[in-house]
């Protein structure tokens, strides 16, 4: 959950176009679909929970680069573009499903969408979220719903909370299972917070805050994700532990960033908060040619006789013999 606002999130998934080869058809006329991944993916070397654990910036490292995704296509572009980690995070529930909160969202829909994107078989690797509810009744629950998401092809779980959640945390590094942690604005906290709002702003809250963090790591977290506090809170977290910080809404001295890939990409701007840089305006991209597609449906320029199955020329000879009629 990336919560300084209210979202609910409009977009509207489309399986991919299924096209039907028609018998007798130029089947040149099909692109093939490929799954081959290409030579700069097959070449690059994986991304280990190990490596992930070992990137940190004090010690030269780059820093990681984090990115949300939900489904297989944005699996895939995000793998081309060669990110760090892929989180499929339960901000699903605002930027995909509709919800205001990320509160809503159950184990089934994170296992349903890590599964998607799990099949794109991504570079990056593949961190999911452990939904509100899902960690915190007992170990055996939060082993149980977390081996779910591994088993739909999650490298890794993430999880919010610090000290509080150490017992969860130590239960499933026990099990084999790689844990990140959340501290900060965590959203799944909304009504205990009182809204989405920045963290760690008093000096109490600030000891608090690192407490948490040196909690997460010594239970066994491999990395731990900081959102929305003040940057000099950041840098403070960053230097206490020697796991990576990956930060959203937490400035520049952490040792990677994440952002949601709705924000990142302008598919969702119906709000600017301020730690989102938008690379892209793929929202008014897309009304835009759906817009042009309207138009051309509308006034027959669509579809034209190259988007359209012709007979072979004796065959429509033929027809042309029996009239219209026929
Ligand atoms: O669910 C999510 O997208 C997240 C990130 C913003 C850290 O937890």
């Amino acid at each position: 959950g990336n919560g300084t606002r209210t979202r609910d999130g409009s977009s509207v998934m489309t399986p991919a176009g299924s096209r039907l080869a028609l018998d007798g058809d130029d089947p040149t006329e099909e692109a093939p679909m490929s799954s081959t991944p290409t030579p700069a993916a097959a070449s690059r070397a994986p991304i280990t929970v190990p490596g992930v654990a070992a990137r940190k910036v004090r010690d030269g490292a780059v820093p990681l680069v984090m990115v949300t995704a939900y489904d297989a296509p944005g699996a895939r572009m995000a793998s081309e573009a060669g990110v760090d980690l892929i989180l499929v995070g339960d901000s699903l529930a605002m930027v995909v499903l509709g919800y205001d909160d990320t509160l809503q969202v159950t184990v089934d829909d994170l296992v349903h969408h890590t599964a998607a994107v799990a099949r794109a078989k991504p570079h990056p690797l593949v961190v999911a979220d452990l939904p509100w509810l899902a960690y915190h009744l007992s170990p055996e629950d939060t082993i149980r719903n977390a081996a779910r998401l591994i088993r739909a092809g999650a490298g890794a779980v993430k999880l919010e909370g610090g000290r509080k959640r150490t017992r969860m945390v130590e239960a499933l590094v026990d099990t084999e299972i790689p844990v990140m942690g959340h501290i900060g604005l965590t959203p799944q906290s909304v009504h205990a917070m009182g809204g989405f709002k920045v963290q760690a702003k008093s000096a109490d809250a600030i000891r608090l805050l690192v407490d948490d963090a040196k909690a997460l790591e010594h239970a066994g977290c491999f990395s731990i994700v900081l959102e929305g506090v003040p940057s000099e809170v950041a840098a403070l977290v960053t230097e206490a532990v020697d796991v990576p910080t990956i930060g959203i809404g937490a400035g520049p001295d952490v040792d990677g960033q994440v952002l949601v890939y709705h924000d990142l990409l302008g598919i969702e701007d119906r709000m600017a908060p301020k730690f989102v840089r938008r690379y892209a305006s793929l929202r008014q991209a897309s009304v835009d040619a759906m817009a042009a597609y309207a138009a051309d449906v509308r006034t027959g320029a669509f579809p034209g006789p190259e988007e359209s199955y012709h007979l072979a020329a004796d065959v429509a000879e033929t027809l042309a013999l029996y009239g219209s009629g026929a």
